[in-house]
């Protein structure tokens, strides 16, 4: 077992019903407090941006508010390369990408600064949890309308039994860890 996924198994804790009735919520704030942990884990996703030698291959890393910008912004700055945020509606002050999303009931909406990646960009997505991939799903479109090119997103907890990769059409995950 890697060091990233015993930090995560030793620090991610499960809270049922949170934020309602049947979810089983991944809490990764004791992780996050833990220094050795939260640097094994952004160790383990940065490693999603580099080439089999080493090199760095992207140019931009993206976060998804939330928490996607508590490990996207280290993962960044591990990469020598810069951070941008991805966020819900109506918190970007300048002109942005918009692009719905199915929830369990009702959608929601995700934006990003139109100038904020650039035609051609390689870009690593970076998010605590995939689960059902609209979020994910949601993001890769949005970095696809700036002309930018995702090659790889890295996450710490793939819920599998959601089948959330599908939503990645072939794009290559990093899961620190499957539940
Ligand atoms: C959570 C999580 C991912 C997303 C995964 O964020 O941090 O971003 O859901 O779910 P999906 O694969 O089904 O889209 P949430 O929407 O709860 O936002 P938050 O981090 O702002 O609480």
């Amino acid at each position: 077992m890697t060091a990233a996924a015993a930090a995560i198994e030793r620090l991610v804790r499960d809270i049922p019903d949170f934020p309602k009735p049947g979810i089983l919520f991944k809490d990764i704030s004791p992780l996050l407090a833990d220094h050795d942990g939260f640097r094994a884990v952004v160790d383990g996703l940065a490693a999603a941006g580099r080439g089999p030698d080493g090199t760095v291959v992207v140019d931009k890393v993206v976060g998804m508010e939330a928490r996607g910008f508590i490990l996207a912004a280290p993962v960044a700055l591990a990469l020598g390369v810069g951070f941008v945020p991805v966020r819900k509606a109506g918190k970007l002050p300048a002109a942005t990408h918009q692009v719905s999303y199915d929830l369990e009931y009702g959608t929601a909406s995700l934006e990003l600064h139109r100038d904020a990646l650039a035609p051609g960009d390689r870009v690593l997505v970076v998010d605590d949890v995939l689960a059902t991939g609209g979020t994910a799903r949601a993001t890769l479109a949005l970095v696809g309308r700036c002309g930018a090119e995702a090659v790889g997103m890295a996450v710490l907890i793939e819920l599998a039994f959601l089948a959330g990769r599908e939503a990645l059409d072939g794009l290559p995950l990093t899961a620190l860890a499957v539940s």
